[in-house]
């Protein structure tokens, strides 16, 4: 595997044992802080994922329009932006902000080839623009489409339940059991807030394709300075 991603923890971990074996090491970060380590490390590029994204996410909560610049302007190594980029506006909008690629979570877990459940993938189509929420934020911060679990997730929350009480209810599997095995009541199932705007099910390659094409339509359709 030449190309290593790491996320959820400090990459330093890893970091040497990757170097010295030649591979090429990026990690996912939410910070500017984070972004500036993961470079003294020396890793090859950063992550740099708003807190719109599908799954686990960051505490400080920080939208991608405005992390992008601001880890853009702080490293040398290249941004890879992430967090509520589902077609070809959000890259360029990304690219403009100032990073280099894009990762693509949601929306590629809603294509053709993906190994979500088929219950995942309907759930995701179907889900509006307020249909994502952020529970589990003293545990493990985890964005999600809004269930029976996230319900109670967030009352526990709300209702003041300590960390230990929290990591309880969320118990082990749920992210297992809401992607991969489609239940959609008890399971985690973890999606961006773009989720909105996906309502199709394409293959991988049209989905590259149809972004590439909006990438050029919508950078050719800005208005002159
Ligand atoms: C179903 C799903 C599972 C994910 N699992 C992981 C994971 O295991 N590790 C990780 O670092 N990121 C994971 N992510 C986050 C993605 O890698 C990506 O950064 C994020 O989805 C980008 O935001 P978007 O969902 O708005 O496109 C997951 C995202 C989704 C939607």
């Amino acid at each position: 595997v030449p190309i290593i991603f790491s996320s959820a923890g400090s990459p330093a971990v890893v970091s040497e044992q990757l170097r010295s074996a030649g591979r090429v090491h990026v990690h996912v970060v939410a910070a500017v802080r984070q972004a500036k380590k993961c470079e003294d490390l020396g890793l090859d590029a950063v992550v740099c994922e708003g807190v719109e994204a599908g799954g686990h996410n960051a505490p400080q909560g920080t939208t991608s329009l405005c992390l992008i610049p601001q880890i853009a302007d702080a490293v040398t190594v290249p941004v890879i932006a992430a967090g509520g980029i589902a077609d070809g506006r959000a890259m360029a909008a990304a690219l403009a902000l100032g990073a280099e690629g894009v990762q693509v979570g949601t929306r590629f877990a809603v294509c053709a080839e993906s190994s979500a459940h088929q219950a995942y993938k309907d759930a995701v189509i179907q889900a509006g623009d307020r249909d994502t929420v952020l529970a589990m934020s003293p545990v493990t911060p985890v964005r999600l489409i809004r269930n029976a679990f996230a319900d109670r997730a967030i009352q526990a929350e709300r209702s003041g339940q300590d960390r230990e009480a929290l990591a309880a209810l969320l118990g082990r599997g749920r992210g297992r059991a809401g992607i991969f095995c489609g239940d959609l009541d008890e399971g985690e199932i973890e999606a961006g807030q773009i989720s909105g705007l996906i309502d199709d099910l394409p293959g991988a390659a049209e989905l590259v394709e149809r972004m590439v094409s909006e990438y050029r339509s919508s950078t050719q359709a800005l208005p002159e300075a």
